[in-house]
């Protein structure tokens, strides 16, 4: 089976677990035991509040980008990899009625609970979109603001995903994307060595390899900065960049996916 079938196997079955009540599942991004120091902790009892429980139980990120984002009304935001929704309801209040907020995911189960999740919030201006994020099915120069949470790590193709960010996103707009980062030094078997693929460990980016896959994509003013440690030496982090120009892709051998492929 290969690996971005293993990813939609391991995520429809924690959508599963999330519809029966019973949390992540086994071996989601929350696998080692401790889902509130992987994430869930990082919403704000206030956000809890704005929330149906099953959208909390089914949060499986491992930051908070809509705290970062810097939302505005009307504006029109996608969240790459929005599992059972609870980024893509937040963004949808905090734009409001004049905007929008999309999902996008690959798997049938998460685009059903979160579809589901956004009709008990009682928002209206979202849609979720089948698809994934490495070609995004939506048109150039279509969206404000980009996050994601916890899920560029889970790409087998992250290059393709940085130019489809920088594709979507209309001249001026940012990205706030909540990911799981590994320190410079670590080698990708050492990454491995700390967690699986499917559970947000092994395929993480390194710092560098993250700022330079951002501005080759073409986008500016990038930052990656760390949070809070998730495993020896990696860390859940914070990426911003935005689209100040119209973006003229570069490639970069040294994220091509074989090189994050064995590893579960
Ligand atoms: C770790 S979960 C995070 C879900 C959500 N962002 C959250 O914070 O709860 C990863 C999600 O990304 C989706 N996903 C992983 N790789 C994907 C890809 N290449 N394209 C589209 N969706 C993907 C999975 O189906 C799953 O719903």
């Amino acid at each position: 089976m290969d690996l971005r079938e293993q990813v939609r196997q391991r995520y429809a079955e924690a959508a599963r677990a999330a519809e029966t009540g019973g949390g992540c599942g086994s071996g989601s991004c929350c696998e080692d035991g401790r889902p509130g120091d992987f994430g869930k902790a990082l919403y704000s009892a206030e956000q809890h509040g704005e929330l149906p429980d099953a959208a909390v139980l089914a949060s499986l990120g491992c930051g908070n980008p809509t705290a970062v984002a810097e939302l505005n009304e009307g504006e029109t935001v996608l969240d790459l990899g929005s599992g059972g929704g609870i980024d893509v309801i937040l963004s949808a209040k905090r734009v409001g009625p004049a905007g929008t907020a999309y999902g996008v995911d690959m798997t049938d189960e998460m685009l059903a609970l979160a579809r589901k999740n956004a009709a008990e919030a009682g928002v209206s201006n979202v849609h979720f979109l089948k698809g994934v994020i490495e070609q995004i099915p939506l048109p150039a120069d279509s969206v404000d603001v980009v996050i994601s949470n916890c899920v560029i790590n889970l790409s087998v193709d992250k290059p393709a995903v940085l130019r489809e960010i920088a594709r979507v996103l209309k001249p001026g707009g940012r990205i706030g994307i909540s990911d799981v980062v590994a320190q410079d030094h670590l080698t990708s078997e050492e990454r491995a060595s700390r967690g699986s693929y499917v559970g947000c460990i092994a395929g993480a980016l390194s710092h560098s390899e993250y700022v330079a896959g951002l501005e080759a994509a073409g986008l500016d003013d990038v930052s990656v900065v760390f949070t809070h440690e998730v495993a020896d030496g990696m860390h859940g982090a914070i990426v911003k960049a935005t689209k100040t120009r119209q973006a003229q892709p570069r490639e970069l051998p040294l994220l091509q996916p074989a090189a994050r492929a064995g590893c579960c």
